[in-house]
Formats: C-alpha cells, structure tokens, sequence
C-alpha cells in the first residue's frame, strides 16, 4: 500500500508526510511525494526523513498530466491527499493568474489522471480508494458578528482570488464524484500554526519580524477575526477522514478558537517577552505597526466541526494555549531553517542536498 501526497513540501503537506512516516511505522506504507517546490515548497522541511525508503520524493507539477500518470501506474497509491496550492491570500491579490494555474488548472490535470487510474482499477483496489481534496474555509466567505460558524452546508461565497480558485477546484472534485463516481473525500479547515509556517502568514511572520526589530504590521483595526487550528490536528484530522469518512462526504475542520488578529499579535509578544526578552527589556508589543488594509478583507471566519466529531470521533489535541506556546519555541530552536527561508538560501540547500533544482 502506497499513499500519493502532492504538495509535501510545503507546510501542511510537510508536517502531514513527517507525521504519517513517524506515526505508520509498523505498517511502513510509503507515501510517494509530488511537489513542484514553488517558492513555499522546501525541502529542508523534510530533512529528518532524508533517506527514508518509504518516501520517494518526486519534482513535479500536478498539472503535468503525463508524469502524475505514470507516477499512478507506477506506485499504484490507494488514495491521493491533495495538498499542492498557492495559498498565500495576499499574493493572489497581487496576482491571481498562478491561482488559477495550479488551485483551478493544476487540479483538473490531478482529477483527470486519477480518473483514468482509478477507472482501470478492480475489485477491492477500486473499491478503497479515495481522493482526498484539502481545502479551506475560506470558501463560504465572510461572518458577521453574530452569524453561527461555517457548517458544510454553508453557501459558497469566496471573496479573494484565492478562495474563488479553491473554490472552484472544489467544485470539480465534487463533480467527479458526482458525474464518474470517483471517490472524493473534500475537508475545509480553518486557519493553521505550527513548524515549518512560512513566514509570509500572520502567526510566523510576526515571531519572526518581533525576533528581527522589524515592525509588526497589523492590516486595518486588527479586529479581523480567523478560527486557528495546530497544523498536526489538521494532520490527525485528514487521517481520520481518510479512514472513515464516507466518499462524496464534506467535513469541516475547526480548532473552536476564534481570536481576533490584534489578540494573536498580543499573545505571541507576551510569549517572546517571557521566552526571548528583548535586550533593552521593553515589550515586543512597542513594534506593532497598524498598515493600510488587505482590500476585500475578509472580517470572520469561524468552522463548525462538530460533523467531523460527531461521525468520526474526532477533536483536536492542542488547545490554542499549548499550540502556540509550542510554535514559538519552535521558531525559537529553529532560527537556521528561518534564516535559509528569509534568505533564499533554502534552494541552493536543496540543490546540494538533493540534486534536484528548485
Ligand atoms: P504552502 O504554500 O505552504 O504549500 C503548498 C505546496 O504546494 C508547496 O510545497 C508548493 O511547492 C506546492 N505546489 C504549489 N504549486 C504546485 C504545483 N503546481 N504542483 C505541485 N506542487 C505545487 O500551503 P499550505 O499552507 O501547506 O496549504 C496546503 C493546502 O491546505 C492548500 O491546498 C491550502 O489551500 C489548504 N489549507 C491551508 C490552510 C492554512 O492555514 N495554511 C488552511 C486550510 C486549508
Ligand atoms: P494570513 O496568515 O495571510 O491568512 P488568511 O488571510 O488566509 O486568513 O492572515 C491571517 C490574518 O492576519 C488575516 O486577517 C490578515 C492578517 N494579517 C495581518 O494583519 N498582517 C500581516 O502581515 C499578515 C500576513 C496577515
């Protein structure tokens, strides 16, 4: 058995291929690990598994239709996890042409190799395999204040390029299923923390730029509101919809930790100011910077996951508290894989490690 993870370099992906290696160790099932390594895509991420002989790292483009053919052919996966995304909200503002590329594109290519993979499987291979689409929340727009939180049944509304590209790879995967049968599985996940983050979002690049003396800059009031989930409960989450979810099924995925960005932003100086002081013994806070707003902001997201407990059992581990106490040290420990991000440095590591060009 065989799992085909695209975008695991990046930073779900990342932590999902480091978490399923340690976690599968006595069934061993590799997982074959498609990623074009974009600018998030880094390798380093994956360096405790360098050398593994259950993963087998493969550059490449979800959309070239030929490759992932053959990869499928080759590995015979029992299920795809479709990570491999531009995701950064802001880029896809000042450009949403990749957007549309590899979230709209990219995974028309993904959808129709594997249905011609898995219309030639029989028997029992047909019958487990799934194709599991990692999406967002972002997809059913924006909450006011009051509104109850995002259930699967929401409307869709996406109001950025890239929640409108994500969207609409939704879109096809459940048209998949419903015109060909495949059998898709789609979750939408709130926002994310944890290792590996890279420091364009809003949690790593505020640890980072506090660490640097760099302003923090919070977009408009700083009252937006995101529901935060640590990025190895979306992990566990994804496993358990993998094991039990029922094809043609959506799930939400949710951290029930609605917070305000200004509160993040507060949260994550008084953790430095206890874990890192700063040399001249003020706080992190005096580098909070209010900048214009992101247009089409999106004010509140906040998921309602209780589907996903409900039928499968399942709940996060972490608590926000715990969560983002552990990012921090994180980052803390991890000052060389920051470095080698901010500095471009990590393609050249790639290249001399692995002999594979970003
Ligand atoms: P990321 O940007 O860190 O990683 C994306 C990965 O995909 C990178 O390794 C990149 O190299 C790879 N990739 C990009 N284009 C590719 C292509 N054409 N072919 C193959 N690989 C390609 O993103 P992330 O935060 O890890 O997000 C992963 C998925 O989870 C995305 O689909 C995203 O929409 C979804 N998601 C993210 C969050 C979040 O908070 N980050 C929340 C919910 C859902
Ligand atoms: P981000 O991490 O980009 O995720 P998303 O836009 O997908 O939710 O941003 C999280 C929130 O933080 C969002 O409301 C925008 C805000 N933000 C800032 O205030 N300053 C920043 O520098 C960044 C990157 C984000």
């Amino acid at each position: 058995m065989t799992v085909l993870v695209t975008g695991g370099a990046g930073f779900i992906g990342g932590n999902f291929v480091l978490d399923w290696l340690a976690q599968a160790q006595a069934q061993a099932e590799p997982v074959v690990n498609l990623d074009a390594l974009s600018y998030s895509g880094n390798l380093e991420t994956l360096e405790a598994i360098k050398g593994d002989r259950r993963h087998h790292f493969v550059q490449g483009d979800i959309a070239d239709r030929e490759l992932v053919s053959r990869l499928l052919m080759q590995h015979t996966p029992r299920a795809v996890i479709h990570f491999a995304a531009e995701s950064h909200v802001d880029r896809s503002i000042h450009g949403p042409e990749a957007f549309i590329q590899t979230n709209v594109v990219g995974t028309f290519g993904l959808l129709e190799s594997v249905r011609g993979y898995w219309g030639d499987l029989r028997g029992p291979a047909r019958e487990a395999f799934r194709f599991l689409h990692v999406s967002t929340d972002e997809v059913y727009g924006s909450l006011q204040a009051q509104e109850s939180a995002f259930t699967e049944a929401h409307r869709y509304q996406p109001n950025s390029p890239y929640s409108a590209s994500k969207a609409a790879s939704d879109h096809l995967v459940r048209a998949y299923h419903h015109t060909y049968g495949l059998p898709v599985l789609i979750t939408h996940c709130s926002n994310n923390y944890g290792p590996y983050h890279f420091p364009e979002k809003l949690i790593p690049l505020m640890i980072v730029n506090a660490l640097a003396g760099k302003p923090l800059p919070v977009y408009g009031d700083g009252r937006q509101i995101r529901d935060w989930l640590y990025v190895k409960d979306h992990c566990s989450a994804l496993c358990r919809v993998l094991e039990a979810g029922t094809p043609g099924e959506v799930y939400n995925i949710g951290g029930w930790n609605e917070k305000a960005n200004i509160d993040i932003v507060h949260t994550l100086c008084d953790l430095l100011d206890q874990m890192r002081p700063r040399d001249d013994g003020q706080s992190y806070r005096r580098q909070i910077t209010h900048v214009a707003d992101r247009p089409g902001h999106d004010r509140r997201y906040a998921i309602d996951a209780r589907k996903l407990h409900r039928d499968l059992g399942w709940r996060p581990a972490e608590t926000f508290e715990s969560g983002i106490r552990k990012t921090v040290r994180w980052y803390l420990d991890h000052p060389g894989w920051v470095q080698r991000v901010q500095s471009g440095a990590y393609r050249q590591w790639i290249d001399s490690q692995y002999g594979v060009s970003a």
